[in-house]
């Protein structure tokens, strides 16, 4: 039977560090505490790390902390290794594990916050890496039917920060385990990304090792983005955008170093929104106990005692502004409840 509590302070349990509350909370340990303690006839919120969420007001429901752990070795071939990996456990625990046993493929994911089972439900990604990249499966269990699916990875539908279970499956599955497979001992590397052959060269690495381009990709985010542990944030708060060409070229001609990067779909570009809201003023800019971060304008940041709206409010401007200044709407890329 699952432990449960009333009128429990979420602000341990999610990494903007806001003190909604819910009025009942409980953790389950395995895939069987889920399936008992289903059908939920209240409200529910399924939370992983909590490290893509902003909790606007109190939970009048029940939240279920997903706290499957373990890490499985399913399939070893000559080049590959399989793990299925319980939903509970901490991403950059599942990197170092990676690296340890050089695995390779996740290296350039290091240090990303948050939980195994919520890197599929938006496709985690960061330095030219995606989850989608070494995803063979996840396991769900459906809320309603209480019955469990196995999704390949055409079936997770994933895109750019996207994947079904966040469009048409949202709110109906509760992932339970992900399987993914890994290169043995890898030598090529995905270090194209500018940022990690700086650090690299740097480092006079000419021929890096998995460890030493994951060490890179933790130098890199340690310079840019807050700790979570020391500065409320979610990373990320918007997605990057995408216009059509006409649209870049006629901002390119006003700002002529708007950077841009190119898409698969060729009458479009995305451009950083950490750029555009930098160009806009906002960088670093704090209001009352909320804030874009100094050294990545992309990140809002709670400065403590900040509440889930003060923070929506700011995104709400920082929307607005570029808006009026770009004719570009940002899009929220946190779970905002
Ligand atoms: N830029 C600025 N000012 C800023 C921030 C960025 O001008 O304050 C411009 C710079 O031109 C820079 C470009 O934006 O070259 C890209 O910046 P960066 O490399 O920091 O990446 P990003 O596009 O802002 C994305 C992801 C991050 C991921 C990095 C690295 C999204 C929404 N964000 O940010 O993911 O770590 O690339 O791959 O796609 C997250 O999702 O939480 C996250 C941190």
């Amino acid at each position: 039977m699952l432990k449960i509590q009333e009128n429990t302070s979420l602000q341990a349990y999610n990494t903007f560090g806001i003190d909604a509350k819910a009025a009942y909370f409980a953790e389950f340990k395995t895939e069987k505490e889920l399936l008992d303690c289903l059908p939920v006839q209240l409200p529910l919120l399924v939370l992983g790390g909590g490290s893509n969420l902003l909790l606007t007001k109190n939970w009048d429901g029940i939240v279920l902390k997903n706290a499957i752990k373990g890490i499985e070795k399913t399939d070893e071939t000559p080049d590959f290794v399989t793990l299925q990996v319980g939903a509970g456990v901490v991403w950059h625990g599942l990197v170092q594990h990676t690296i340890n046993e050089n695995l390779g493929g996740i290296e350039n994911l290091s240090l990303i916050p948050g939980t195994v089972g919520a890197a599929p439900i938006q496709n985690i990604g960061a330095y030219g890496a995606e989850l989608k990249d070494v995803l063979e499966s996840v396991r769900a269990v459906h809320l309603e039917t209480k019955t469990i699916r196995v999704f390949d990875k055409a079936e997770c539908a994933f895109g750019y920060r996207e994947s079904i279970f966040k469009t048409n499956l949202k709110g109906q599955y509760v992932i339970t385990h992900v399987t993914m497979r890994f290169r043995k001992n890898p030598t090529a590397f995905n270090t194209n990304y500018g940022d990690i052959q700086a650090i690299l060269a740097q480092r006079n690495i000419t021929v890096p090792t998995l460890r030493e381009v994951s060490e890179a990709v933790i130098a890199i985010r340690q310079s840019k983005l807050p700790d979570p542990a020391v500065l409320g944030n979610c990373g990320s708060f918007f997605k990057n955008p995408e216009i059509l060409i006409p649209h870049f070229s006629r901002l390119q001609q006003k700002y002529p170093t708007m950077p841009s990067f190119a898409l698969a779909d060729e009458t479009r570009v995305k451009v950083p929104a950490g750029w555009l809201i930098e160009q806009a003023g906002w960088k670093g800019k704090r209001v009352g106990n909320t804030g874009s971060h100094a050294k990545q304008a992309l990140v809002l940041v709670n400065y403590g005692g900040a509440t889930g709206r003060e923070v929506q409010q700011l995104a709400e401007a920082i929307i607005d502004d570029i808006f009026q200044k770009f004719d570009i709407r940002l899009h929220a890329e946190v779970n905002i409840l």
